[in-house]
Parts: structure tokens; sequence; C-alpha cells
């Protein structure tokens, strides 16, 4: 966990992401507000298909648009309208101030490049003093810092010769190449075995402390929540429906979703392993219910959640919930 200090940095507003394909329209984001604010790490959680993929490639304008039509009432860095900036401009944003982890390194990599020129590109770019060599020695210093052994040799690798563990550490390296205020990490440990997911996640938490960056992390994983962040977003059907700091939402969720997620986790303070996941399945967001999306698997529904949208409300102390009965809850 960090210091967090309350200097906003990103702030998003109304976020809608549509897909237009031929024959229908995918609602994949339906009016998310996220503000993350300097130096915290904030988990976003929520099932396959949520909505948290992209949200996070709306930031900087990563998906293909078409068939992506993606609008926001606010997308703000530091102040800066990052709807108005363009491509090039949008570039310099990313791997400068703000850095990005995906789950698949190897979509991320530039197969035909080694891992060296890789980074020191990133470093080039943005740091336009430094000359190749200077920028070469510091991609050895970043591989080094992630723990790659014998940097200066495995510099001059390509993706392939990496191992998924060492990939993902190279894109940690070019993540941070440029002193982030931002990392985005979109599960970034998912795709690699267990005993080299706890490494790189230690390696995330060290340069997260190294650079101040802000962090969002993307994870399936409650117990990586519960260990790194400081507050935590749950989305479901394209929608936050739930915001509180890690403590909070563990002690007392305030909407039915979460209530859900938690008690799918595994116990450890009993004997069975017994999971109780969540009753159905995430709705088709070709075609989301009306009203609460999450009505129809919802244990509390009432009439009003077939009919009503119950939008986002600040419920005191910083927190946010998206049910009609979220009072209720409380007690
Ligand atoms: N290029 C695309 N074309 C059409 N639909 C898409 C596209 N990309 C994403 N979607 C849809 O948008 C919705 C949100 O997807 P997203 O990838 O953000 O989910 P996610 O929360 O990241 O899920 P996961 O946990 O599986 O990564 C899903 O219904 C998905 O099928
Ligand atoms: S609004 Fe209704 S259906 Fe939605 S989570 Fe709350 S109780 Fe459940
Ligand atoms: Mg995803």
């Amino acid at each position: 966990m960090t210091e967090q200090s309350n200097a906003q940095l990103l702030k998003i507003e109304d976020l809608t992401v549509e897909f237009h394909l031929d024959d229908l329209v995918v609602h994949a984001v339906d009016g998310v507000d996220l503000e993350i604010n300097e130096g915290e790490i904030v988990a976003v959680v929520g099932e396959s298909g949520s909505g948290k993929t992209v949200t996070a490639m709306s930031i900087l304008r990563l998906l293909r648009e078409p068939p992506a039509r993606v609008k926001a009432a606010t997308l703000a860095f530091r102040g800066q309208d990052l709807q108005a900036l363009s491509p090039r401009q949008l570039r310099a944003i990313r791997g400068g101030p703000v850095g990005m982890i995906f789950q698949d390194p190897m979509t991320a990599l530039n197969p035909v490049l080694s891992i060296g020129d890789q980074i020191a590109e990133t470093v080039l770019l943005h740091q336009a003093k430094r000359d190749k060599k200077a920028a070469r020695a510091r991609a050895v210093e970043l591989l080094q810092l992630v723990g790659v052994p014998d940097a200066a040799h495995r510099a001059k690798q390509y993706p392939h010769e990496f191992s998924g563990g060492m990939r993902q550490r190279a894109m940690i390296a070019m993540a941070i190449a440029n002193d982030p205020d931002l990392i985005i990490a979109d599960e970034p440990t998912t795709a690699l075995d267990v005993t080299i997911q706890a490494q790189v996640l230690q390696l995330l938490q060290k340069a997260q402390r190294e650079t101040g960056a802000a962090t969002i992390l993307i994870t399936h994983d409650l117990g990586i929540v519960a260990e790194m962040a400081d507050r935590v977003v749950v989305m479901y059907a394209g929608r936050v429906v739930e915001t509180a700091t890690v403590h909070e939402l563990f002690e007392q969720p305030r909407h039915p979703y979460t209530l859900g997620l938690l008690a799918s986790l595994p116990r450890m303070d009993t004997e069975t392993d017994r999971l109780d996941p969540i009753p159905g399945n995430p709705p088709n967001m070709a075609a989301p219910p009306a009203g609460c999306p999450f009505h129809p698997r919802c244990s509390l529904a009432q009439g009003i959640c077939k009919t009503d949208r119950p939008p986002l409300l600040q419920i005191g102390g910083g927190r946010a919930s998206a049910c009609h009965f979220h009072e209720e809850l409380a007690s």
C-alpha cells in the first residue's frame, strides 16, 4: 500500500464504448466514472466481459475505431483533455507518463526487435537528450532492475527467447523506463505459472514504489487486491457498481454483486475450499437487461430493479454504490 496524496491524476466521466459490428452493437462500457489520484493503487475487478480491458484501452485510445466508438464527458490526464490529442500526442503519453502492461506481453512486444532495442527505443522516444548508446545502456540497467539475470547478454535476445515471466519483466521495464505517473496493468500475471506470478507481482510493487506511479491494476484475483491495492472499483456489465477502499470493501460490501464476488472466494478459515459462485451468467452486452443489469442474478432484486437503472451514488466516506438497496446492505 502506498501513501496517498489527493491530487487528481486521471478523471473519467461517463465513458461509453460501443462496438458496432455487422448486425449488432455491443455496449461494452456504459457510463463509467473513474478517478485516480496521484500515487494510489486502484484495483479494477469484475467477471469476464465486464468491461475492464475496454475501459483501460479507452484511456489512451488503444481500441480500433471503428468498430469501437468511444465517448466520454471527461477524459483527462493531469487536467489535459485526452480526447483533444492527436495520435502523435497520444503516442508521446504512452510509454512516457503512462506505462502499460498487458496480460500477454507477446502481443505488445515486437518479435523482430531485440528486447534491449525495444526498451532503448522507448527511452529514446521520450528522452531526446539521450543518444542511442546511452539508451542501450539504460535498457540494460532497467532489465537489471526488473531482475533479468545477465541483463547485458539478455538485452540482445528476441522476445521468443524469453520465458513468459521474463517477457513480463521486460514489459515492466518498458512501462517504467520513463518514470511514469500512471501504470495501467491489465491482468499482468494471469498468463504466468503460479510460482512466477508472485515474483512478477512483487516486482510490480517494487516498480510502483520506485516510480511512485499511480496504478490501475486489473485483476480477477481478490487476494492480489487485498495485498496490493488502496482502493477497489467493481465493474459489472460495463458499469462501475461499487467503489471503496480495500478494507471497506472486504469488511462491508454495499452492492450485492460485490457480496457475490467475495462469497465466491476460497475460504482460508474453513476446512472446505468449496466456492459459492454467483448463480447465472453476466448478460449479453449486445442486449443488456433493462433496469439494474444484475437483477436476473440478484437475490435481493425487487420490482424496481427490473425497470429503473440504479445510478452510482456517493454513499459517504468516498464510497459509491449502484444499488437501489445499498442502505439495506449496510445493516
Ligand atoms: N473488438 C471487440 N469487438 C466486439 N466486442 C468486443 C471487442 N472487445 C471487447 N468486446 C466486448 O466488450 C465487452 C467487454 O470486454 P472486456 O474485454 O473489456 O472485458 P473484461 O472485463 O476485460 O473481461 P476479461 O476479464 O475476460 O478480460 C465484452 O462483452 C466483449 O465481448
Ligand atoms: S439494484 Fe436491485 S437487482 Fe441491482 S444489485 Fe441492487 S438489489 Fe440487486
Ligand atoms: Mg480483460
